[in-house]
């Protein structure tokens, strides 16, 4: 578990709904939530979203965190042009857990049109559970970042 218990949340406009579900269920295990928007379901672009969600999580200002847009991928793609960031689009709780386990990823990204509500929940526990193995990950995660 990351000791920077704050996480930011943001979406595109496919994902407020979600977003907000995520939140509840986040604040209600502890973690503090920093959720950047936006608060409408007006058309937006994700690489707003997920350019600014990243770096709130590169500065240190929070710990870890969670994006959101129609299938995960685009907002994932923004997210890791942020230096220091890496992100995973999610759909199963394996590769969730696995990202922090091995890559050590510090942010999550889901898809509201691939994922259901109830899936999206598992999975963010999933990742918020696990913690990073270092070891061999490690070199491997350096080589990521010296890249
Ligand atoms: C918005 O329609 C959609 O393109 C976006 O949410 C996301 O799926 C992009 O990767």
């Amino acid at each position: 578990m990351t000791a920077n218990k704050r996480i930011v949340l943001s979406s595109d406009h496919a994902a407020l709904q979600t977003r907000q579900a995520i939140a509840e269920h986040i604040a209600a295990l502890g973690w503090e939530v920093v959720d950047i928007g936006p608060t409408t379901t007006e058309s937006t672009h994700y690489p707003i979203h997920g350019k600014a969600a990243a770096e709130r999580v590169a500065s240190g200002d929070c710990g870890l965190g969670i994006i959101l847009c129609g299938t995960g991928q685009g907002i994932m793609m923004a997210a890791n042009k942020v230096q220091g960031i890496r992100c995973g689009a999610c759909c199963d709780t394996f590769s969730a857990r696995m990202i922090r386990q091995h890559n050590d990823a510090n942010m999550l990204a889901l898809g509201v049109r691939v994922t259901g509500e109830g899936l999206a929940l598992d999975i963010v526990d999933a990742f918020l559970n696990a913690e990073f193995e270092g070891g061999r990950h490690a070199t491997r995660v350096d080589m990521i970042e010296a890249s």
